[in-house]
């Protein structure tokens, strides 16, 4: 919970505000750019949101910040609602972008994606319940991808809640030792139809990419 006698000093004034409690992960920026930019090496709200739809990322942002470090003067709870209804967010095609990032997974993007033979968890947002029956309207889990060892967050609840088949890369497999699909070299495999597992070590020895339909492509903190 945002601590408003902490806000930071590089704030404009106004509803919105970030305390000094937090980490730089860069996720209020994405999603509300209006609203959050970098200041020397953190977020600070910039421009106070106006509109319906910069009140609206704000919001998302407010959610979706893993160390609950941004608040507001005052509690709006019809928008509270409605940002927290948004996630998953549609990207494209099939894709979401979750929100509720993890502060055990530094603040990472997670994503989901619905497919006829199963849909996809990559890497882990928080456990919620609003993120549960969110996937459970959407027809489940049937794979998490952990793209690798950093970002695996809550992925073993959502797996034992869904039955999902986790997968990682062996190199990186002591982040979630009874992974179901433990991937092992460094050949490009066909998972499932549209999905490809693209080893791509570096970052860290296990890490993994994910392309699905030779267009959407899941990198981990590669890129
Ligand atoms: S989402 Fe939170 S932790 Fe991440 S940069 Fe914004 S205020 Fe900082
Ligand atoms: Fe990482």
């Amino acid at each position: 919970m945002a601590n408003v006698s902490k806000s930071l000093s590089t704030n404009v004034e106004g509803h919105v505000f970030v305390d000094s409690t937090y980490i730089n992960c860069d996720t209020c920026r994405q999603l509300a750019p209006f609203t959050f930019q970098e200041v020397g090496e953190f977020s600070s709200v910039s421009h106070q949101p106006q509109s319906p739809t910069e009140m609206l990322q704000a919001y998302q942002a407010l959610l979706t910040c893993p160390v609950g470090s941004i608040g507001t003067i005052e509690k709006n709870k019809n928008l509270l609602l409605k940002a927290q209804q948004s996630f998953p967010i549609l990207l494209a095609n099939q894709v979401y972008y979750n929100g509720f990032n993890s502060e055990k997974s530094f603040g990472a993007n997670s994503y989901f994606v619905t497919h006829l033979d199963g849909n996809w968890l990559i890497d882990s947002p928080r456990y919620l319940p609003y993120l549960v029956e969110a996937f459970e309207a959407m027809g489940g889990i049937r794979y998490i991808f952990l793209t690798h060892k950093d970002d695996v967050a809550d992925a073993d609840r959502y797996a034992k809640k869904f039955q999902a088949t986790r997968i990682i890369h062996q190199a990186d497999q002591e982040a979630m030792l009874e992974s179901e699909w433990i991937v092992e070299g460094q050949e490009i495999i066909q998972a499932a139809p549209d999905f490809q597992i693209i080893p791509v070590p570096g970052h860290t020895a296990g890490s993994l990419a994910l392309l699905y339909k030779e267009t959407y492509l899941f990198t981990g903190d590669h890129l």
